[in-house]
Protein backbone atom coordinates (compact mmCIF):
# COMPACT_ATOMS: atom_id res chain seq x y z
CA UNK A 1 0.00 0.00 0.00
CA UNK A 2 1.43 3.31 -0.82
CA UNK A 3 1.65 5.90 1.51
CA UNK A 4 -1.46 7.80 -0.84
CA UNK A 5 -3.56 5.06 -0.50
CA UNK A 6 -3.38 4.71 3.59
CA UNK A 7 -6.82 5.89 5.44
CA UNK A 8 -7.02 8.46 8.25
CA UNK A 9 -6.16 11.98 8.66
CA UNK A 10 -2.54 10.62 7.69
CA UNK A 11 -3.32 9.27 4.69
CA UNK A 12 -5.10 12.32 4.02
CA UNK A 13 -2.12 14.38 4.54
CA UNK A 14 0.36 12.27 2.83
CA UNK A 15 -1.83 12.49 -0.13
CA UNK A 16 -1.54 16.70 -0.13
CA UNK A 17 2.12 16.39 1.50
CA UNK A 18 4.97 13.67 1.50
CA UNK A 19 5.40 13.61 5.14
CA UNK A 20 5.94 10.14 5.93
CA UNK A 21 7.83 9.24 2.76
CA UNK A 22 10.07 12.17 3.83
CA UNK A 23 10.53 10.72 7.66
CA UNK A 24 11.32 7.15 5.88
CA UNK A 25 13.83 8.34 3.23
CA UNK A 26 15.55 10.66 5.91
CA UNK A 27 14.90 8.72 9.35
CA UNK A 28 13.31 5.19 9.29
CA UNK A 29 14.79 3.93 6.17
CA UNK A 30 18.19 6.47 5.75
CA UNK A 31 20.91 3.42 6.11
CA UNK A 32 23.85 4.23 7.74
CA UNK A 33 26.66 2.10 7.92
CA UNK A 34 26.62 0.23 10.84
CA UNK A 35 30.17 1.29 12.14
CA UNK A 36 29.45 4.49 12.75
CA UNK A 37 31.72 5.62 16.12
CA UNK A 38 31.85 8.21 18.45
CA UNK A 39 32.87 10.90 16.37
CA UNK A 40 28.82 10.97 14.51
CA UNK A 41 27.22 12.33 17.24
CA UNK A 42 29.03 15.76 16.99
CA UNK A 43 26.48 16.50 13.53
CA UNK A 44 23.29 15.93 15.80
CA UNK A 45 24.96 17.25 19.33
CA UNK A 46 25.40 20.73 16.53
CA UNK A 47 22.01 20.63 15.80
CA UNK A 48 20.85 20.36 18.92
CA UNK A 49 23.05 23.41 20.12
CA UNK A 50 21.96 25.55 17.35
CA UNK A 51 18.32 25.00 18.42
CA UNK A 52 19.44 26.26 21.89
CA UNK A 53 20.91 29.22 20.83
CA UNK A 54 17.81 29.56 18.85
CA UNK A 55 15.31 29.02 21.92
CA UNK A 56 17.24 31.33 24.39
CA UNK A 57 18.59 33.86 21.77
CA UNK A 58 14.77 34.74 21.12
CA UNK A 59 14.02 35.15 25.33
CA UNK A 60 17.10 37.07 25.55
CA UNK A 61 16.12 39.27 22.58
CA UNK A 62 12.81 40.11 24.93
CA UNK A 63 14.72 41.89 27.28
CA UNK A 64 17.99 42.83 25.58
CA UNK A 65 18.68 46.77 25.11
CA UNK A 66 19.99 46.87 21.62
CA UNK A 67 21.95 50.72 22.23
CA UNK A 68 25.36 51.77 23.21
CA UNK A 69 23.74 53.23 26.37
CA UNK A 70 21.31 50.44 27.61
CA UNK A 71 22.93 47.23 26.18
CA UNK A 72 25.40 46.86 28.76
CA UNK A 73 23.03 47.35 31.66
CA UNK A 74 20.13 45.68 30.17
CA UNK A 75 22.88 42.31 30.40
CA UNK A 76 23.12 43.15 34.11
CA UNK A 77 19.25 43.29 34.30
CA UNK A 78 18.98 40.37 32.69
CA UNK A 79 21.71 38.63 35.22
CA UNK A 80 20.30 39.73 38.30
CA UNK A 81 16.85 40.78 37.96
CA UNK A 82 14.90 38.84 34.98
CA UNK A 83 13.47 35.70 36.47
CA UNK A 84 15.64 32.91 35.33
CA UNK A 85 17.65 35.50 33.37
CA UNK A 86 20.68 34.25 34.44
CA UNK A 87 20.27 31.00 33.22
CA UNK A 88 18.86 31.86 29.67
CA UNK A 89 22.03 34.00 29.49
CA UNK A 90 24.38 30.88 30.66
CA UNK A 91 22.83 28.61 28.25
CA UNK A 92 23.27 31.17 25.10
CA UNK A 93 26.98 32.56 26.10
CA UNK A 94 28.16 28.72 26.88
CA UNK A 95 26.11 27.52 23.47
CA UNK A 96 28.14 29.96 21.72
CA UNK A 97 31.87 28.03 22.78
CA UNK A 98 30.24 24.49 22.77
CA UNK A 99 29.24 25.31 18.96
CA UNK A 100 32.42 25.32 18.38
CA UNK A 101 33.63 22.75 20.57
CA UNK A 102 31.77 20.19 18.48
CA UNK A 103 31.89 21.76 15.31
CA UNK A 104 35.70 21.61 15.32
CA UNK A 105 35.29 18.30 16.48
CA UNK A 106 32.23 17.27 13.72
CA UNK A 107 35.25 18.58 11.26
CA UNK A 108 38.15 16.85 12.47
CA UNK A 109 35.94 13.56 11.98
CA UNK A 110 35.61 14.43 7.81
CA UNK A 111 39.36 14.84 7.91
CA UNK A 112 40.07 11.77 9.61
CA UNK A 113 37.64 9.75 7.62
CA UNK A 114 37.98 11.46 4.46
CA UNK A 115 34.35 12.69 4.45
CA UNK A 116 34.57 15.37 1.92
CA UNK A 117 36.23 13.30 -0.58
CA UNK A 118 34.14 12.69 -4.55
CA UNK A 119 31.04 12.21 -3.55
CA UNK A 120 30.79 14.75 -0.76
CA UNK A 121 32.05 17.27 -1.90
CA UNK A 122 29.12 19.41 -1.56
CA UNK A 123 28.00 18.34 1.89
CA UNK A 124 31.72 19.82 3.00
CA UNK A 125 31.03 22.88 1.01
CA UNK A 126 27.92 23.89 3.00
CA UNK A 127 29.30 22.62 6.28
CA UNK A 128 32.54 25.47 5.00
CA UNK A 129 30.12 28.07 4.85
CA UNK A 130 28.08 26.95 7.71
CA UNK A 131 31.56 27.54 9.59
CA UNK A 132 32.48 30.90 8.39
CA UNK A 133 28.67 31.79 9.03
CA UNK A 134 29.06 30.59 12.39
CA UNK A 135 32.21 32.81 13.11
CA UNK A 136 30.16 35.61 11.81
CA UNK A 137 27.31 35.25 14.04
CA UNK A 138 29.49 34.52 17.04
CA UNK A 139 31.53 37.66 16.08
CA UNK A 140 28.67 40.26 16.09
CA UNK A 141 27.02 37.93 19.09
CA UNK A 142 30.09 38.93 21.28
CA UNK A 143 30.17 42.57 20.56
CA UNK A 144 26.19 42.73 21.38
CA UNK A 145 26.80 43.21 25.53
CA UNK A 146 28.76 46.11 25.18
CA UNK A 147 31.58 45.49 27.81
CA UNK A 148 35.69 46.31 27.07
CA UNK A 149 36.44 43.01 24.92
CA UNK A 150 33.05 43.93 22.78
CA UNK A 151 33.98 46.51 22.09
CA UNK A 152 37.25 46.35 21.21
CA UNK A 153 37.60 43.11 19.61
CA UNK A 154 34.72 44.34 16.87
CA UNK A 155 37.45 47.73 16.82
CA UNK A 156 40.51 45.16 16.04
CA UNK A 157 38.42 42.71 13.93
CA UNK A 158 36.78 45.65 11.70
CA UNK A 159 40.20 47.66 11.13
CA UNK A 160 41.48 44.72 9.25
CA UNK A 161 39.32 45.74 6.33
CA UNK A 162 41.29 48.89 6.00
CA UNK A 163 44.07 46.92 5.12
CA UNK A 164 42.37 46.12 1.74
CA UNK A 165 44.37 48.31 -0.75
CA UNK A 166 42.25 51.96 -2.24
CA UNK A 167 38.70 51.29 -0.76
CA UNK A 168 39.99 50.32 2.99
CA UNK A 169 38.96 53.28 4.80
CA UNK A 170 35.91 53.68 3.17
CA UNK A 171 34.81 49.96 3.54
CA UNK A 172 35.67 49.92 7.46
CA UNK A 173 33.41 53.28 7.51
CA UNK A 174 30.19 51.25 5.87
CA UNK A 175 30.58 48.32 8.21
CA UNK A 176 31.07 50.20 11.42
CA UNK A 177 28.16 53.00 9.92
CA UNK A 178 30.37 55.51 11.45
CA UNK A 179 33.38 56.47 12.02
CA UNK A 180 34.05 55.14 14.88
CA UNK A 181 32.21 51.74 16.30
CA UNK A 182 29.41 53.19 18.10
CA UNK A 183 25.48 52.60 18.45
CA UNK A 184 24.90 52.25 15.02
CA UNK A 185 27.64 49.67 14.66
CA UNK A 186 25.97 47.55 17.80
CA UNK A 187 22.35 48.06 16.18
CA UNK A 188 23.43 46.44 12.48
CA UNK A 189 25.43 43.50 14.52
CA UNK A 190 21.85 43.31 16.25
CA UNK A 191 20.00 42.74 13.23
CA UNK A 192 22.02 40.42 11.59
CA UNK A 193 23.21 38.33 14.36
CA UNK A 194 19.14 37.79 15.66
CA UNK A 195 17.56 37.49 12.26
CA UNK A 196 19.67 37.80 8.89
CA UNK A 197 22.37 35.11 9.61
CA UNK A 198 20.50 32.58 11.80
CA UNK A 199 18.28 32.02 8.43
CA UNK A 200 20.57 31.80 6.23
CA UNK A 201 22.43 29.03 8.71
CA UNK A 202 19.31 27.28 9.10
CA UNK A 203 19.23 26.82 5.07
CA UNK A 204 22.77 25.96 4.89
CA UNK A 205 21.58 23.37 7.52
CA UNK A 206 18.77 21.97 5.50
CA UNK A 207 20.85 21.81 1.87
CA UNK A 208 24.08 19.77 4.32
CA UNK A 209 21.12 17.63 5.60
CA UNK A 210 19.83 17.11 2.65
CA UNK A 211 23.57 16.85 0.45
CA UNK A 212 24.44 14.40 2.43
CA UNK A 213 21.30 11.90 1.92
CA UNK A 214 21.74 11.93 -1.45
CA UNK A 215 24.88 10.16 -1.07
CA UNK A 216 24.97 8.47 1.82
CA UNK A 217 26.80 8.96 4.91
CA UNK A 218 30.58 7.92 4.95
CA UNK A 219 32.07 5.81 8.35
CA UNK A 220 35.42 5.29 9.80
CA UNK A 221 36.60 2.60 7.41
CA UNK A 222 34.97 5.36 4.29
CA UNK A 223 33.50 2.29 2.49
CA UNK A 224 31.09 3.19 0.27
CA UNK A 225 28.47 0.81 1.94
CA UNK A 226 25.90 1.34 -1.56
CA UNK A 227 27.89 -0.61 -3.61
CA UNK A 228 27.04 -4.01 -1.80
CA UNK A 229 22.99 -4.47 -1.31
CA UNK A 230 20.91 -7.30 -0.36
CA UNK A 231 17.74 -8.66 -2.37
CA UNK A 232 15.60 -5.43 -1.10
CA UNK A 233 18.18 -3.31 -2.89
CA UNK A 234 19.31 -2.53 1.04
CA UNK A 235 23.19 -1.73 1.76
CA UNK A 236 24.51 -4.79 3.51
CA UNK A 237 26.42 -2.68 6.35
CA UNK A 238 23.44 -0.33 6.58
CA UNK A 239 21.11 0.17 9.27
CA UNK A 240 17.75 2.32 9.77
CA UNK A 241 18.68 5.64 11.16
CA UNK A 242 15.75 5.53 13.61
CA UNK A 243 15.61 3.94 15.77
CA UNK A 244 18.97 2.32 15.55
CA UNK A 245 21.05 5.49 15.92
CA UNK A 246 18.88 7.91 17.30
CA UNK A 247 17.87 5.74 20.20
CA UNK A 248 21.56 3.60 20.14
CA UNK A 249 23.65 6.36 19.79
CA UNK A 250 22.63 9.71 19.25
CA UNK A 251 20.39 10.02 23.03
CA UNK A 252 23.48 9.00 24.59
CA UNK A 253 25.69 11.44 23.27
CA UNK A 254 23.34 14.28 23.91
CA UNK A 255 22.37 13.25 27.41
CA UNK A 256 26.34 13.31 27.85
CA UNK A 257 26.61 16.29 25.90
CA UNK A 258 24.09 17.98 28.20
CA UNK A 259 25.94 16.34 31.37
CA UNK A 260 28.66 18.39 30.78
CA UNK A 261 26.99 21.76 29.72
CA UNK A 262 24.93 21.78 32.63
CA UNK A 263 27.80 21.16 34.54
CA UNK A 264 29.70 24.04 33.02
CA UNK A 265 26.19 26.59 33.28
CA UNK A 266 26.40 25.53 36.95
CA UNK A 267 29.69 25.51 38.44
CA UNK A 268 31.63 26.91 35.86
CA UNK A 269 29.97 29.43 33.23
CA UNK A 270 32.92 32.09 32.45
CA UNK A 271 35.20 28.77 31.62
CA UNK A 272 38.08 30.61 33.74
CA UNK A 273 37.96 33.50 31.36
CA UNK A 274 37.57 31.08 28.58
CA UNK A 275 33.52 31.27 27.46
CA UNK A 276 33.20 34.59 29.15
CA UNK A 277 35.83 37.42 29.35
CA UNK A 278 37.05 38.47 32.53
CA UNK A 279 37.17 42.10 30.53
CA UNK A 280 33.94 41.74 29.23
CA UNK A 281 32.10 42.18 33.01
CA UNK A 282 33.03 46.15 32.21
CA UNK A 283 31.30 48.57 30.10
CA UNK A 284 32.78 49.53 27.17
CA UNK A 285 34.70 52.39 27.05
CA UNK A 286 35.74 54.07 23.93
CA UNK A 287 39.09 56.06 25.86
CA UNK A 288 40.37 52.87 27.62
CA UNK A 289 42.16 49.78 25.71
CA UNK A 290 41.81 46.95 27.61
CA UNK A 291 45.70 45.05 28.46
CA UNK A 292 45.29 42.09 26.04
CA UNK A 293 43.03 42.83 23.66
CA UNK A 294 42.38 38.79 22.02
CA UNK A 295 38.96 36.90 20.32
CA UNK A 296 37.00 34.52 22.30
CA UNK A 297 39.59 31.34 21.86
CA UNK A 298 37.30 29.89 19.05
CA UNK A 299 38.76 32.20 16.51
CA UNK A 300 42.09 32.24 18.30
CA UNK A 301 43.67 29.54 15.01
CA UNK A 302 42.98 32.28 12.70
CA UNK A 303 44.02 35.41 14.59
CA UNK A 304 47.36 33.83 15.52
CA UNK A 305 47.96 33.00 11.60
CA UNK A 306 46.68 36.61 11.51
CA UNK A 307 49.38 37.74 13.68
CA UNK A 308 51.95 35.71 12.95
CA UNK A 309 52.65 37.52 9.55
CA UNK A 310 54.50 41.02 11.30
CA UNK A 311 56.87 41.19 8.51
CA UNK A 312 56.77 43.31 4.93
CA UNK A 313 56.86 41.10 1.84
CA UNK A 314 58.03 42.91 -1.48
CA UNK A 315 55.38 45.45 -1.62
CA UNK A 316 53.13 43.72 0.46
CA UNK A 317 52.57 45.47 4.21
CA UNK A 318 52.25 43.12 7.29
CA UNK A 319 49.13 44.46 8.13
CA UNK A 320 47.44 43.29 4.52
CA UNK A 321 49.82 40.31 4.60
CA UNK A 322 48.09 39.00 7.65
CA UNK A 323 44.52 39.43 6.71
CA UNK A 324 45.53 37.73 3.20
CA UNK A 325 47.07 34.67 4.79
CA UNK A 326 44.41 34.43 7.36
CA UNK A 327 41.73 34.74 4.18
CA UNK A 328 44.03 32.22 2.72
CA UNK A 329 44.14 29.99 5.95
CA UNK A 330 39.83 29.77 5.65
CA UNK A 331 39.87 29.50 1.74
CA UNK A 332 42.03 26.81 1.72
CA UNK A 333 39.67 24.44 3.89
CA UNK A 334 37.08 24.94 1.01
CA UNK A 335 39.21 23.30 -1.84
CA UNK A 336 40.66 20.17 0.39
CA UNK A 337 37.90 17.81 -1.20
CA UNK A 338 40.28 18.53 -4.68
CA UNK A 339 43.53 18.73 -2.59
CA UNK A 340 43.49 15.04 -1.51
CA UNK A 341 44.04 12.85 -4.08
CA UNK A 342 44.31 9.45 -2.33
CA UNK A 343 43.12 6.30 -3.57
CA UNK A 344 41.36 5.55 -0.19
CA UNK A 345 39.08 7.83 2.24
CA UNK A 346 39.71 7.09 5.50
CA UNK A 347 43.09 7.81 7.62
CA UNK A 348 43.10 3.77 8.70
CA UNK A 349 44.19 3.15 5.44
CA UNK A 350 46.14 6.02 4.23
CA UNK A 351 49.61 5.71 3.84
CA UNK A 352 52.19 6.76 6.91
CA UNK A 353 52.72 10.20 5.55
CA UNK A 354 49.16 11.10 5.98
CA UNK A 355 48.45 9.24 9.03
CA UNK A 356 51.40 11.37 10.64
CA UNK A 357 50.36 14.74 8.64
CA UNK A 358 47.22 14.67 10.18
CA UNK A 359 48.29 14.45 13.95
CA UNK A 360 50.53 17.21 13.52
CA UNK A 361 48.14 19.39 11.69
CA UNK A 362 45.96 18.77 15.00
CA UNK A 363 48.75 19.74 17.25
CA UNK A 364 49.50 23.11 15.10
CA UNK A 365 45.96 23.89 14.97
CA UNK A 366 45.68 23.58 18.82
CA UNK A 367 48.36 25.42 19.38
CA UNK A 368 47.59 28.09 17.12
CA UNK A 369 44.01 28.18 18.93
CA UNK A 370 46.11 28.89 22.50
CA UNK A 371 48.82 31.49 21.36
CA UNK A 372 45.91 33.43 19.78
CA UNK A 373 44.92 34.29 23.28
CA UNK A 374 48.16 35.09 24.54
CA UNK A 375 49.76 38.33 24.42
CA UNK A 376 52.56 38.82 21.86
CA UNK A 377 55.64 37.70 22.38
CA UNK A 378 59.11 37.43 20.60
CA UNK A 379 58.40 33.40 21.32
CA UNK A 380 55.08 33.90 20.70
CA UNK A 381 55.37 35.17 17.18
CA UNK A 382 58.65 32.36 16.57
CA UNK A 383 56.03 29.46 17.48
CA UNK A 384 52.71 30.75 15.84
CA UNK A 385 55.06 31.27 12.68
CA UNK A 386 56.21 27.38 12.68
CA UNK A 387 52.44 26.57 13.36
CA UNK A 388 51.62 28.63 10.41
CA UNK A 389 54.10 26.86 8.41
CA UNK A 390 52.93 23.90 9.11
CA UNK A 391 48.89 24.35 8.71
CA UNK A 392 49.67 25.41 5.01
CA UNK A 393 52.07 22.81 4.81
CA UNK A 394 49.46 20.27 5.70
CA UNK A 395 47.36 21.27 2.89
CA UNK A 396 49.97 22.33 0.14
CA UNK A 397 51.48 19.14 0.47
CA UNK A 398 48.39 17.06 0.18
CA UNK A 399 48.04 16.40 -3.39
CA UNK A 400 51.69 14.79 -3.60
CA UNK A 401 51.78 13.24 -0.51
CA UNK A 402 48.58 11.24 -0.97
CA UNK A 403 49.15 10.40 -4.32
CA UNK A 404 52.39 8.52 -3.71
CA UNK A 405 52.57 7.27 -0.40
CA UNK A 406 51.41 3.49 -0.21
CA UNK A 407 47.94 2.53 0.96
CA UNK A 408 46.76 -0.18 2.85
CA UNK A 409 43.94 -2.30 1.13
CA UNK A 410 40.56 -1.27 2.01
CA UNK A 411 38.31 -4.17 3.26
CA UNK A 412 35.29 -5.63 1.41
CA UNK A 413 33.04 -4.80 4.81
CA UNK A 414 32.53 -2.23 7.37
CA UNK A 415 34.83 -3.33 10.51
CA UNK A 416 33.11 -3.89 14.01
CA UNK A 417 30.36 -4.39 12.57
C1 LIG B 1 25.61 24.24 12.20
C2 LIG B 1 26.59 23.48 11.82
C3 LIG B 1 26.45 22.04 11.37
C4 LIG B 1 25.44 21.15 11.58
C5 LIG B 1 24.14 21.36 12.34
C6 LIG B 1 25.84 19.91 10.95
C7 LIG B 1 25.09 18.76 10.95
C8 LIG B 1 25.48 17.55 10.40
C9 LIG B 1 24.80 16.29 10.59
C10 LIG B 1 23.53 16.09 11.42
C11 LIG B 1 25.48 15.35 9.89
C12 LIG B 1 25.15 13.86 9.83
C13 LIG B 1 25.62 13.18 11.11
C14 LIG B 1 27.11 13.14 11.22
O1 LIG B 1 27.77 12.68 10.29
O2 LIG B 1 27.64 13.60 12.26
C15 LIG B 1 26.60 16.00 9.25
C16 LIG B 1 27.53 15.38 8.44
C17 LIG B 1 28.63 16.00 7.88
N1 LIG B 1 29.05 17.30 8.12
FE1 LIG B 1 28.08 18.67 9.21
N2 LIG B 1 27.07 20.08 10.36
C18 LIG B 1 27.48 21.36 10.60
C19 LIG B 1 28.68 21.93 10.21
C20 LIG B 1 29.64 21.29 9.45
C21 LIG B 1 30.94 21.84 9.12
C22 LIG B 1 31.43 23.20 9.60
C23 LIG B 1 31.57 20.93 8.32
C24 LIG B 1 32.92 21.01 7.68
C25 LIG B 1 33.41 22.08 7.16
C26 LIG B 1 30.70 19.79 8.18
C27 LIG B 1 30.98 18.67 7.43
C28 LIG B 1 30.22 17.51 7.41
C29 LIG B 1 30.54 16.31 6.65
C30 LIG B 1 31.74 16.13 5.71
C31 LIG B 1 29.54 15.37 6.94
C32 LIG B 1 29.46 13.93 6.40
C33 LIG B 1 30.18 13.06 7.38
C34 LIG B 1 30.22 11.60 7.01
O3 LIG B 1 29.29 11.10 6.38
O4 LIG B 1 31.22 10.97 7.39
N3 LIG B 1 29.55 20.03 8.90
N4 LIG B 1 26.59 17.35 9.59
Amino acid sequence: MSNQDKDGLMGWIDARLPVTRTIEKHVTKYYAPKNFNFFYVFGVLAMLVFVNQIVTGIWLTMKYVPSAEEAFRSVEYIMRDVEWGWLIRYMHSTGASMFFVVIYLHMFRALLYGSYQKPRELVWIFGMLLYLLLMAEAFMGYVLPWGQMSYWGAQVIISLFGAVPVIGEPLVEWIRGDYLISGATLNRFFALHVIALPLVLALLVFLHIVALHEVGSNNPDGIDIKKDLDENGVPRDGIPFHPYYTIGKDLVGVIIFLMVFCGIIFFFPTAGGFFLETANFEPADPLTTPENIHPVWYFGAFYSILRAMDFDLFFIEAKLLGVLTMGAAIAILFVLPWLDRSPVRSWRYKGMISRVSIVVFAVAFSILTWLGIQPVTTLNTILAQICTAIYFAFFLGMPFYTRYEKTKPVPERVTNR
